[in-house]
């Protein structure tokens, strides 16, 4: 038997009744906070992964899916391609190939859809797994950089976790600084860590070389306490960075978003300058982190576009759903009615009558001619129909109907015009 690949799963009804009315949450909060839909490509130029997310992090040096595209000849090479593990990259190289900056005030973009990253595959922790996301950039003139936009996308947040139901989550909040805070921070902490690397894991020896910022993203018990006591980034911001951080815990303060400073988060992609953000949530076990996001001000002019500051998040929707208190059932919709064709010919007629009730906007299952009524009734109760529609030569001759509420038993003929209305009249 041919299994699904290991690190991806199916998604079953009803369970994905339980996504689509996640996804419809989003977009109804996107389409209120003027946020509109883009769709890029799954497979991309690996390149651009290297260049905005790093080739230093976890998610380039260790996770992607990628490979060599067969060369067109003999004499050149193929492009490396490719599996997106995040959609930042795509909506910014999309940004700049279709100089999306001409457009008047700023982009308000978002996007739900796949992601792939070779992790050891646990609860909540999938090689494919989904993301509804959105991203805001645009040219400085148009605002892109004040931190207005930093509180309203974290608003936004709160909006959409309050709409599906869940509670009991924690923003935890940072900044990173910027280009030119950060060099000064960079010293300090590799500083730090020249005495202390040599007894940290094989992995944070090379970052501390490499990019020392990453050593925040060790998960080797062992180093967590000298992680612990290195310098933090909250000490070395310059004054407009921190003018910036203020500014956005002003206004989610008089928003009313609570958050709590955490200074040791650092996200783990390096396209990241400024606020960076994580909603956590108890329930989740190791993989607590239900969505993360921040600022990438410099991630345009890195990819070879124009000046374009920019914030956004990305959900993780797998995670997302676990943290749904409303069950599968709850959510997931039966059918109002089952018909029943009863006897030779009935298909036919039954098949009209559904197509009727359908424009009326009527849930209906169809059975079959060849059912016994008590198998027809039996079939219509196990997948939880509210009624029972018998379709008979003589129900058909007097365009009455015999319908049956199958959780009262009760039974009562209806002319066939008043069908719609009678049914909907009961809907759950
Ligand atoms: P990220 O923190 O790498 O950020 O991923 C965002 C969320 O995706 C995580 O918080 C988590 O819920 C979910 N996630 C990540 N990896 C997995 C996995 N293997 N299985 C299940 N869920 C996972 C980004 O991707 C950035 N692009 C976010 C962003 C947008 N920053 C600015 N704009």
């Amino acid at each position: 038997m041919i299994k699904s690949v290991r690190g991806t799963r199916d998604l079953l009804p009803p369970e994905t009744a339980v996504w689509n009315f996640v996804e419809a949450a989003a977009r109804d909060v996107f389409r209120i906070y003027n946020f509109h839909e883009i769709r890029t490509p799954i497979i991309e130029d690996l390149q651009l992964f290297k260049r905005s997310v790093g080739e230093e992090t976890d998610i380039v040096s260790k996770e992607m899916f990628a490979w060599e595209d067969r060369a067109r000849a003999e004499s050149e090479k193929g492009q490396w391609l490719a599996l997106r593990p995040e959609n930042t990259a795509g909506v910014v190289r999309a940004y700049i190939e279709h100089k999306m900056w001409e457009r008047p005030g700023l982009q308000k973009l978002f996007y739900i859809g796949p992601q792939f990253r070779r992790e050891r595959p646990q609860k909540g922790r999938y090689r494919q797994f989904y993301q509804i996301g959105a991203e805001v950039i645009g040219p400085t003139a148009a605002g892109s950089e004040s931190p207005a936009v930093d509180a309203e996308v974290l608003e936004m947040l709160v909006t959409l976790l309050d709409r599906v139901g869940i509670s009991g989550w924690e923003l935890q909040l940072n900044s990173v600084g910027d280009a030119n805070c950060r060099p000064k921070y960079f010293a300090a902490l590799q500083e730090a860590l020249r005495d202390v690397v040599k007894n940290m894991c094989s992995d944070c020896q090379r970052r501390a070389e490499t990019n020392p910022l990453r050593v925040f993203d060790c998960k080797v018990p062992e180093d967590q306490p000298i992680i612990e006591k290195l310098p933090r980034m909250s000490d070395y911001l310059d004054e407009s960075c921190r003018t910036h951080f203020q500014a956005v815990q002003d206004i989610l303060r008089s928003l009313e978003v609570p958050f709590v400073l955490n200074s040791r988060l650092v996200r783990g992609l390096d396209y990241y300058t400024r606020t960076a953000f994580e909603f956590t949530h108890g329930a989740l076990g190791a993989q607590n982190a239900i969505l993360g996001g921040g600022r990438y001000d410099g991630l345009s002019e890195n990819l070879g576009g124009p000046p374009a500051p920019g914030i956004g998040f990305a959900i993780g929707e797998d995670r997302f759903v676990m943290a749904i208190q409303e069950s599968a059932e709850a959510v997931s919709s039966k059918p109002d009615v089952y018909i029943a064709p009863l006897g030779a010919g009935m298909d036919r007629e039954a098949a009209r009558l559904a197509r009727e009730l359908r424009q009326h906007d009527v849930i209906v299952e169809l059975g079959n001619e060849s059912f016994r009524l008590k198998k027809s009734l039996e079939t219509a109760s196990k997948i939880g129909a509210r009624f029972a529609l018998i379709v008979g030569e003589n129900e058909i001759k007097a365009n009455e109907f015999a319908l049956k509420n199958l959780a009262t038993g009760e039974q009562i003929t209806v002319p066939r015009a008043g069908l719609a209305t009678k049914i909907q009249s009961v809907r759950g």
